[in-house]
């Protein structure tokens, strides 16, 4: 009992943003937050297009929004812009042309620093290298690389093409690649010979020629050259980086796109086994990731800004490239692991950059926690001013300690909620005008109408909990799945009759003072260390294997990761349920997906759970593989005796 009301009073705590931040900071005061905050859902076009006046246009937008084919959403739909040019050219030929844009350091300690007139040089040869090779504007360009400088100028200079990028998390397994590629009829694909990681050097280039082979719509795989592995290469098709940039100039105009145009696709995992190809376009994206950058991390000119994602990931497009770039920052980009060669490596990167906004996941939080206190105190971290966390839910204790120990008690804390699909922040707290309550993300950004509904479209009271809902268009929103049309209607625009109310798939509630609290997903998505993984995709993967019949996966809470997967798996064909089969499928799943997807623990069993109807009971699976009782109705169950057996096997 005397933990329950402790747990109650922690979240009840309230954090205010100190006098000195609130003095300086963009939004400093509740009424502010509160008239800009009404002024952007009462008169969404007039505020966007103030705020997209602020960048640089080729040709002006006249129309702000057209919302007469909800759910697609057209923004600024007659200008014209670059999203390269929005975050270089304007700083390269501007007064920004000598200020750092990247400080780059490898995982073995070796570095690179990039000024704006640098980084959009180097990023105009190399969209001149993919030009030579005949890729342009709308062409598919897979992206599969470590954390390197090179990750950043191959997605801008696709973007100065007009080419589509597809970046490929270099975690994902050749396979994975190979259905990215095929999806989106990749024409490139741009890699690395290998990354570094923990000390070892990961190869990636093996991974993209088995995911290329046999697909004649790739003509191009363009490598950099990182790690001096040894790599296959395939004449004709292959081409180093380094040797195709030779004499080649940095002249090379940005083409002006369309705001609608596409700018990238990012794939994310939903509720059902395929993957979806988000598709974002470039004016409506470019605005939503200048703007939140610049009003969540409250940035400053002389700001050194960091956040750890990476690129593979939305949040790595949207605040490490787009977002901190478009505002002319200073940013950090570090290619490794925070425990290589040291727990504190992390902080050693913060001291010795003065790194002054970090920008990180709860998963990462969590392990500096259980790593220990004395690995960040060694370090000087008092320019750090303000913190920020993404990608799940952050319990109290994480973000109390986050506060004190990385903070020293005077960096507010942003906790960031948004989606591949959102393109940019939704709801955050604005560090110089919100009390921070530790695990609630607080209130919607701008021009975010957020609400708690109940099934059938009922706006919820305050505590009571629902499905979180967006209801009206934004200009960073996903404009679509690509090549499924239907599909993005029926996930996220389904869920109530209106047909253009969003459908985040995320549980919620709002408490009394209007704060929202993420209660997690409400559809067969779970989130291991802040990546969304799909329980069906990997079901299917399992079922995939020779000696698997049936699979149920679900997530169970876990302290590090957030969740941890859990899969109930059924044999046959004469194979033994054992060690050696739990092995092979885990090695099934690392090779099908990823190492990210493979189950945290495996339980053979010899039936599943199911109703009458013969649907898996999954509820109840996850109940048993979290060790609590359950409150399913067992009453439909087909064979009671099932349960009995599940839980004698844990
Ligand atoms: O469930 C929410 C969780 O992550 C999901 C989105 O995952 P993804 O598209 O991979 O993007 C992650 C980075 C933006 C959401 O539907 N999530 C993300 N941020 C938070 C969160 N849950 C709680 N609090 C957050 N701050």
């Amino acid at each position: 009992m005397s933990q329950r009301i402790e747990n109650v009073l922690q979240e009840d705590r309230r954090f205010p943003p100190s006098e000195e931040f609130r003095a300086a900071a963009r939004v400093g005061s509740e009424e502010e937050y509160r008239r800009l905050h009404q002024r952007s859902v009462e008169d969404p076009e007039g505020f966007w297009a103030e705020v997209a006046r602020e960048l640089p246009w080729i040709q002006p937008f006249e129309t702000v929004l057209d919302w007469s084919e909800a759910p697609r959403a057209r923004w600024f739909p007659d200008g014209k812009l670059n999203a390269s040019a929005v975050c270089l050219d304007q700083h390269a030929d501007g007064e920004r042309a000598g200020k750092i844009a990247i400080h780059w350091e490898g995982e073995p300690g070796d570095t690179r620093s990039f000024t704006y007139r640098e980084l959009r040089d180097e990023v105009a040869r190399f969209a001149n290298v993919l030009k030579a090779r005949g890729i342009g504007k709308g062409d598919r360009v897979a992206i599969y690389m470590p954390m390197i400088p090179e990750l950043a100028m191959a997605v801008l200079a696709c973007a100065r093409i007009g080419a589509i990028h597809s970046v490929v998390f270099g975690g994902f397994s050749a396979q994975a690649l190979r259905d990215r590629i095929e999806d989106g009829d990749c024409c490139a694909v741009i890699c690395a010979d290998g990354g570094w990681r923990r000390g070892k050097v990961l190869p990636l280039k093996p991974e993209v020629d088995a995911a290329c082979e046999g697909i004649a719509s790739v003509h191009t795989v363009l490598t950099v050259r990182r790690t001096e592995n040894e790599v296959g290469w395939t004449e004709g098709r292959d081409v180093w980086l380094h040797e195709a940039l030779e004499g080649v100039t940095a002249d090379c105009p940005p083409e002006p796109m369309g705001a609608e145009d596409t700018l990238f696709l990012l794939y994310t995992s939903g509720s059902t086994g395929k993957p979806k190809g988000i598709m974002h376009t470039t004016g409506g994206y470019m605005v939503g990731a200048y703007l939140s950058t610049r009003m969540v991390f409250d940035l400053r000119e002389d700001d050194v800004y960091w956040c750890t994602a990476d690129v593979g990931w939305i949040t790595g497009h949207s605040y490490i490239v787009y977002g901190p770039l478009a505002n002319g920052a200073t940013q950090v980009m570090y290619e490794g692991a925070p425990n290589a060669p040291a727990e504190d490596r992390f902080w050693d990167l913060c001291e010795r950059y003065g790194v002054t906004v970090f920008y990180t996941a709860p998963t990462a939080i969590r392990a500096f926690m259980k790593w220990g206190d004395e690995h960040v105190e060694k370090h000087d971290l008092s320019k750090l001013r303000l913190l920020g966390t993404v990608g799940e839910p952050i319990n109290p204790e994480a973000w109390t300690w986050y506060r004190r120990v990385v903070g020293g008690d005077r960096c507010p804390i942003v906790d960031t909620w948004w989606q591949t699909e959102t393109g940019g922040i939704m709801i955050t707290p604005l560090p110089g005008c919100t009390d921070t309550k530790p695990g609630s993300a607080t209130r919607p950004f701008f021009g975010v109408d957020a609400a708690i509904l109940d099934e059938e479209g009922n706006e919820l009271g305050a505590n009571e909990g629902g499905f979180l809902a967006i209801r009206k268009p934004w200009p960073s929103m996903l404009r679509g799945i690509w090549g499924d049309e239907q599909r993005f209607k029926d996930t996220y625009w389904s869920k109530w009759t209106d047909g253009w109310t969003y459908f985040p798939g995320d549980g919620a509630r709002r408490d009394e003072d209007g704060f929202y609290w993420i209660l997690g997903r409400v559809d067969d998505v779970i989130n291991v260390s802040g990546h969304r993984l799909s329980t069906m995709e990997i079901e299917s993967s399992l079922v995939a294997h020779d000696a698997v019949v049936e699979a149920a996966v679900v997530g169970r809470p876990d302290d590090l990761t957030g969740e941890a997967i859990v899969a109930f798996v059924t044999t046959g064909g004469g194979v033994e349920p054992g060690d050696a089969l739990r092995q092979g499928l885990l090695e099934h799943v690392a090779t099908e997906i990823g190492k990210l997807a493979r189950p945290a623990e495996i339980r053979f069993t010899d039936v599943l759970p199911k109703t009458r109807s013969g649907k898996i009971m999954r509820r109840l699976l996850r109940d048993i593989a979290a060790g609590r009782e359950s409150s399913q109705d067992m009453s439909t169950i087909e064979d009671a005796g099932v349960l009995e057996r599940l839980r004698k096997g844990e």
